[in-house]
């Protein structure tokens, strides 16, 4: 593999998926690899899971790994051609390939600004490290994207089905902030690739993008959609036409063990309880979020092994 920063770099999805469920039962079997390799993080908004889990994933391959929190750096410049005598000090072109020169592999946070949609879509930061470092990228989530959230995503159904195709349903959920959609646009792609009967239940004016729902069934009535779930995936999202708008915080979509009925809650975390989902589901042996959490680390050990092997 040369990068991650999209599903689509996986050649073989179910077969990964495998291989990371095997390297959950013996972590350490690739500690050789990592040797003298050094993983560069680079933080540019918070996290929990992703920071601990891909340091993890990294030491576990013997790999070093460097942590910076971007807003401790100099502010930079991405724009091309800009006359730098603003607020910006050092420029993309610059930082990457210096960064390239410490790293054997960097990965890079980025949120979306949910102002400016086509801004956001170009995915400036993202693109200016795939452009300028000499080194492989990890999408660490972006813009619009985050796949190794999806990724996890795609092993914690594999392990967890009891049935060939389970029928997974992405539940739109009430928040009272703002939301980026690539957690909801990654888990999308990943259900289009994997043998399950999935669809998307949101109130009006929730669409994701058509680019990426692609035909994916989407339901108004989310009592209706949920029926016979094996998973539901609750995750808030602003709106995509409305770009960055809360549209409504409407509380009757807000998961309940009612309407959840005998299906595995999962959510990508951080999650607000009361808000998304109640208490008694993230309570309850149905809610998978700590197992999901925990195969951050395999989904991230994956895909540095790829590299690795292909450095
Ligand atoms: N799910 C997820 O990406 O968590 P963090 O934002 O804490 O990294």
């Amino acid at each position: 593999m040369k990068k991650y920063t999209d599903i689509k770099d996986i050649a073989n999805l179910s077969e990964t998926i495998q291989e990371a469920i095997q390297l959950k039962q013996n972590p350490f079997q690739f500690e050789y690899l990592g040797k003298h390799k050094t993983l560069v993080m680079l933080f540019f908004n918070s996290s929990l899971r992703t920071r601990l889990s891909t340091e993890k994933a990294a030491k576990n391959l013997g790999m070093q790994v460097m942590v910076l929190n971007v807003t401790d750096a100099w502010n930079l410049e991405f724009e091309d051609g800009t006359i730098m005598n603003l607020n910006t000090s050092e420029h993309i072109k610059e930082a990457a390939q210096v960064i390239s020169q410490y790293a054997d592999i960097i990965a890079v946070r980025a949120f979306p600004s949910l102002i400016n949609k086509q801004k956001d879509e170009l995915e400036i930061v993202l693109s200016g490290f795939i452009n300028y470092a000499s080194v492989p990228i990890i999408n660490m989530e972006s813009s619009m994207a985050h796949p190794l959230q999806a990724l996890t995503d795609g092993i914690t159904i594999e392990e967890l089905k009891t049935n060939k195709n389970p029928k997974v349903v992405l539940s739109w959920a009430p928040h009272p902030k703002a939301l980026p959609h690539a957690v909801a646009n990654s888990f999308v792609k990943m259900m289009q690739e994997l043998e399950v009967d999935f669809s998307i239940t949101h109130p009006e004016g929730y669409e994701l993008s058509r680019e990426i729902t692609k035909g994916t069934p989407i339901n108004y009535n989310q009592k209706e959609a949920l029926k016979d779930a094996d998973f539901v995936y609750v995750k808030n999202w602003s709106s995509y036409n409305d770009y960055g708008k809360v549209l409504n915080e409407d509380t009757n979509w807000m998961m309940t063990q009612e309407k959840l009925g005998k299906a595995k809650f999962m959510h990508c975390l951080p999650v607000r309880r009361n808000v998304v989902v109640e208490d008694a589901i993230l309570d309850s042996e149905q809610s998978i979020v700590i197992q999901q959490a925990n195969n951050r680390t395999f989904a991230a050990q994956i895909v540095l092994k790829k590299i690795l092997e292909n450095l």
